[in-house]
């Protein structure tokens, strides 16, 4: 199949895209569901290399795959578990079943705890030492910290809880940074850590306590926890009633919809939490009911397998033009990367293709002025995924969004078309001649051709965001089944984290550098001679 693929991309790889543009193209290489428009006209995809991928699907078992998931099979096969964050947003409460045990009921008790934390909080029945809460913050990092980060920014305008801050990085300036302006009287402090082992959080959780101890003298009651581990938050001193559980059925990266979400759902209210599932669930009947070329995130996932499996771009750049979505990218870098990173097939084989593409990206007219050169005139073919509303939410400043939006719509457009040495020479008018023209004529040429799609939606509310990011989850799983991986492991995660545990006694200086290679010994030393 990837032979094939690639051979496909081989024969088409100079073919203009213009050329493929006739007047039924934007509409024959587009979907349109759940409010959304994805359009992957601007790519070199023809209909026969389409259909040609989505046999690859039926070859793949992607029906049956889906299908395991959504029925709680055991598709996290290192793992031995079913992967039902979709059980999450399941709002009508229909019965889910891992080996015959309806998993609905819990779920839905869990919504209705965290709602009615999130109340008494929002209101301020719930109250710290100084009175109500003024400020919450979450520690968590990953998927217990990007997920919530990314929505609450994305959320702004629904925002009307209290201030909600997160701290992820080790670092002692972050959470250091993030408490100084504080109260701790007025403060609620949420651990999120699936498992609450994580030496990142555990040990913002403990600064973060120690920070509360000075002013209030029970920290732990200004704490909640949102974790599986139920032993561990106890033994942190976390009362039960704050504490809100989920299952290993949730992988990290994909646990926003639960208690991993409680800081976005007391920022911006239980309804709008409802919404922002609401968005998400229609998504997921869309994926489970639609035909491969009628599915958004099929399509989307062709596309990415296209571009990545088949022509061999390395990386694909996520380029939401709306502020708010800035932490998008970086959301999509670890539900992207840590799942479909991965060398071996379910099977334990090493990949006979390529894995999941470097994701990376920045709010659109930011990157405009920072790394588009590369991508309109660099040697390297970056495929691009532009989104933006047709809608913005400041009032009196409608011509900034529309500027906004012609950006974004003219940086595909510039990418399909390019500039080529005619039109470079004649923007050039009479300045130069002879080979002085030529020269400066070669650095103005665009070659064009580069692929693109671009995502619209009317305007971003909790229904549309939570629409978007579950498109993108199952756009993971889908090129994860055609990968033949398993999207929901993260052993690469692993090493590194003994390692580091392995060196913190070294930089201390309790033990010594034996056994280091020599590159670490001297990076330790060095550390240690200035003042580490
Ligand atoms: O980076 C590895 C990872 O396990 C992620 O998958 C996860 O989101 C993150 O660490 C945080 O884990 P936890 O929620 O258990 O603290």
């Amino acid at each position: 199949m990837w032979d094939k693929l690639k051979a496909r991309a081989a024969e088409v790889e100079n073919r203009p895209i213009l050329d493929l543009m006739d007047q039924d193209r934007a509409h024959e290489f587009s979907v349109e569901a759940c409010g959304l428009l994805f359009d992957y006209s601007k790519t070199n995809l023809d209909a026969e290399t389409r259909d040609m991928l989505i046999a690859f699907c039926d070859e793949a078992g992607l029906r049956d795959r889906r299908e395991a998931m959504f029925e709680g099979r055991r598709i996290n096969e290192t793992e031995g578990r079913a992967v039902l964050h979709t059980a999450l947003r399941n709002l009508d409460g229909g019965p889910v079943r891992i080996d015959e045990r309806d998993v609905m009921p819990k779920v839905m008790g869990t919504l209705a705890r965290m709602e009615g934390f999130a109340r008494s909080v929002r209101e301020g029945t719930f109250k710290g030492r100084g009175g109500p809460i003024t400020d919450v913050v979450n520690i968590g990092i990953g998927g217990s910290d990007l997920g919530p980060a990314m929505a609450t920014q994305a959320l702004a305008p629904w925002h009307d809880g209290p201030r909600c801050h997160f701290v992820s990085n080790v670092d002692g300036a972050h959470i250091a940074d993030i408490l100084a302006p504080l109260d701790p009287e007025t403060t609620l402090v949420i651990v999120a850590s699936k498992t609450f082992t994580t030496v990142e959080t555990m040990t913002n959780a403990e600064t973060a306590r120690a920070w509360m101890a000075e002013k209030v003298r029970d920290p732990a009651a200004q704490f909640a926890a949102l974790s599986s581990a139920q032993d561990r938050t106890s033994a942190f001193g976390i009362s039960e009633t704050r504490v809100f559980g989920f299952e290993d059925w949730v992988g990290g990266r994909y646990s926003m919809w639960g208690p991993i979400g409680l800081s976005l759902m007391i920022a911006i209210g239980p309804r709008a939490f409802r919404d922002f599932l609401s968005g998400a669930e229609t998504m997921d009947g869309h994926f489970r009911s639609s035909d491969p070329i009628e599915s958004m995130p099929v399509m989307l996932a062709l596309v990415g397998i296209w571009h990545n499996q088949g022509c061999g771009y390395a990386t694909r750049a996520v380029l939401p033009y709306e502020q708010r979505l800035a932490r998008l990218p970086a959301y999509l870098q670890q539900l992207e990367m840590e799942s479909n990173g991965k060398r071996v097939s379910m099977d334990g084989e090493v990949l006979p293709v390529d894995s999941g593409p470097v994701v990376w990206g920045e709010p659109g007219t930011n990157g405009q002025h920072a790394f588009y050169q590369l991508i309109h005139q660099g040697t390297r073919i970056v495929p691009c995924e532009f989104m933006v509303g047709a809608q913005g939410f400041e009032e009196g400043l409608e011509h900034q969004h529309r500027l906004l939006m012609a950006n974004c719509l003219a940086q595909s457009e510039a990418l399909m078309r390019g500039r080529d040495l005619d039109a470079a020479r004649a923007s050039l008018g009479d300045r130069f001649t002879g080979a002085e023209l030529e020269r400066q004529a070669r650095h103005r040429v665009f070659p064009g051709n580069r692929p693109s799609t671009t995502l619209l939606y009317e305007r971003l509310t909790p229904a549309v965001l939570g629409s978007i990011v579950a498109l993108y989850e199952h756009r993971v799983f889908v090129e994860g089944v055609l990968l033949g991986i398993n999207s929901f492991d993260q052993w690469g995660v692993e090493l590194g984290k003994e390692l580091a545990n392995d060196l913190a006694p070294v930089l201390s200086g309790e033990k010594d550098s034996a056994g280091k290679d020599a590159s670490t010994a001297r990076l330790v030393d060095w550390l240690r001679a200035s003042g580490a």
